[in-house]
């Protein structure tokens, strides 16, 4: 789990959702959401990535938790550590009572469906103008009950 020292890390790191918003203030207000986890993937010592587990819109005893954001730096992408970290979030997910992980994905994000649709995780519906910039989103659940 994050600590305090890991959020220039990832306030660096959240450019890469620059093209979606504003997330290098949306990331920074959520890392310090008391309803909302943020996990430090490290290879060799080094920080390498990160995600964020929480409620998107908090909704009591729902069995849905959203994965937040994933991010991996772009020199180690396309090397499986994306995968590993949404493994990862499956099973926190679970071991905490949840029965679905959400996540949304930009409609061309193609590393991140890619990503999503390997791990399993359904597509349920396409939300126009999702995103702070109005770019569209797609909506996907994995099923943790499997
Ligand atoms: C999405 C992201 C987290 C994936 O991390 P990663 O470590 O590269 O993921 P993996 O190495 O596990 O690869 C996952 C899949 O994406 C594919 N992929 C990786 N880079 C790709 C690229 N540039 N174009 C198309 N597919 C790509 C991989 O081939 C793999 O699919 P496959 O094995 O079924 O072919 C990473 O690209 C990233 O940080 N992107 C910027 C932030 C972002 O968009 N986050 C998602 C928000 S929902």
């Amino acid at each position: 789990m994050a600590e305090e020292d890991d959020l220039s890390f990832v306030s660096v790191l959240s450019r890469s959702f620059e093209r979606f918003g504003p997330y290098e203030e949306i990331i920074p207000r959520w890392f310090h959401d008391q309803f909302i986890k943020t996990y430090i993937f490290e290879e060799n010592g080094q920080r390498v990535g990160f995600f964020m587990l929480g409620l998107m819109w908090p909704v009591w005893f729902s069995r849905m938790l959203d994965l937040m954001a994933i991010a991996v730096v772009p020199e180690k992408r396309g090397r499986g550590i994306g995968t590993s970290m949404v493994e990862a979030a499956k099973r926190i997910a679970r071991s905490k009572g949840y029965h679905f992980l959400r996540a949304h994905v930009g409609c061309d994000n193609q590393p991140a469906l890619a990503l999503f649709r390997r791990a399993s995780f359904r597509l349920k519906k396409r939300i126009e103008r999702y995103y702070p910039s109005g770019l569209a989103a797609y909506e996907f659940v994995a099923d943790l009950r499997n």
